[in-house]
């Protein structure tokens, strides 16, 4: 009886002294510099919310080391959505108020785990932002913003595995970039509510993703081609290769 107390007492000591080693390896890892932290704060003093300054929510990013923990995978600032072997993946500055021109995407070139960024919500203004610089992406969120003008047809092209795409509510024209469709992986396009014209790309409407263009026949004349035909569609459009034929009339 003794002895298996005895014995009980031993494994409890030997769990201590692993306890002990395991904490002093977490702190001193916990010394070391975070060079995903420093990126994002370069990214940080880019924005501007409406005071001119970066938006006060962001002063956790710098009072805060890391932007990723509890063994990497717990985000630990606000705006980072997702973390995964202490890499950021997912960025999600949404509403935050941020104004002026879209940040310059070459400055989160860094951050190799980065899959996901959203900029919805905000007060952006002027031309679509350089996305190239992110070829890893999976999703981009744009919505809600003011930008506006024209998007390089090959803006996509090096974003080979892009899967959501939301450019919703902004002022974009001219045509639906055909670089969307390079990737091969896109699932869902929103492009409602821009002033986007001219054909969808043949390449996009082969991929079958799910595009969605509300607004955007009525107003520019955005048509689909088929054959020799031309087609547009009334108000509400979901398309997609099964639907399509669903949705579509011939125009005059
Ligand atoms: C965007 O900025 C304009 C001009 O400063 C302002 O009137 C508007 O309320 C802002 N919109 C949002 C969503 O912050
Ligand atoms: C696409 O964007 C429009 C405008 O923001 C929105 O109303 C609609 O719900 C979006 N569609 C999807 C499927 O997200
Ligand atoms: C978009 O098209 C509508 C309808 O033609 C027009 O009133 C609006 O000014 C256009 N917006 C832009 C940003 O071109």
């Amino acid at each position: 009886m003794a002895g298996e107390v005895y014995g009980g007492g031993g494994r409890v000591l030997l769990a201590k002294v692993a306890l002990v080693v395991l904490t002093t390896a977490a702190s001193a890892s916990a010394q070391t510099r975070s060079p995903e932290a420093d990126t994002l704060r370069v990214f940080r003093n880019s924005l501007r919310g409406p005071g001119g300054d970066p938006p006060r929510w962001l002063n956790q990013w710098v009072t805060n080391p890391f932007p990723c923990g509890g063994g990497g995978d717990a985000p630990q600032w606000i705006g980072i959505r997702r973390c995964a072997g202490g890499h950021v993946v997912a960025i999600d500055l949404e509403g935050l108020g941020l104004e002026g021109a879209a940040p310059d995407l070459r400055i989160l070139a860094p951050l190799q785990g980065l899959r996901s960024l959203s900029l919805a919500g905000n007060n952006l203004t002027g031309a679509f932002p350089d996305v190239s610089p992110l070829p890893a992406l999976k999703s981009f969120f744009l919505a809600r913003n003011s930008l506006s003008g024209e998007i390089p047809d090959g803006a996509f092209a090096a974003l080979r595995g892009l899967q959501k795409l939301d450019l919703s509510d902004n002022a974009f024209t001219g045509r639906i970039p055909s670089s969307m469709a390079t990737s091969g992986r896109l699932i869902d396009v929103n492009l409602s509510n821009n002033n986007f014209s001219g054909p969808v790309p043949d390449g996009l409407l082969r991929l079958g993703a799910n595009l969605h263009v509300q607004g955007e026949f009525a107003r520019h004349g955005l048509y689909v081609e088929l054959g020799k035909g031309k087609y547009a569609a009334k108000s509400k459009c979901l398309m997609n290769l099964l639907y399509l034929f669903c949705y579509w009339y011939i125009l005059p």
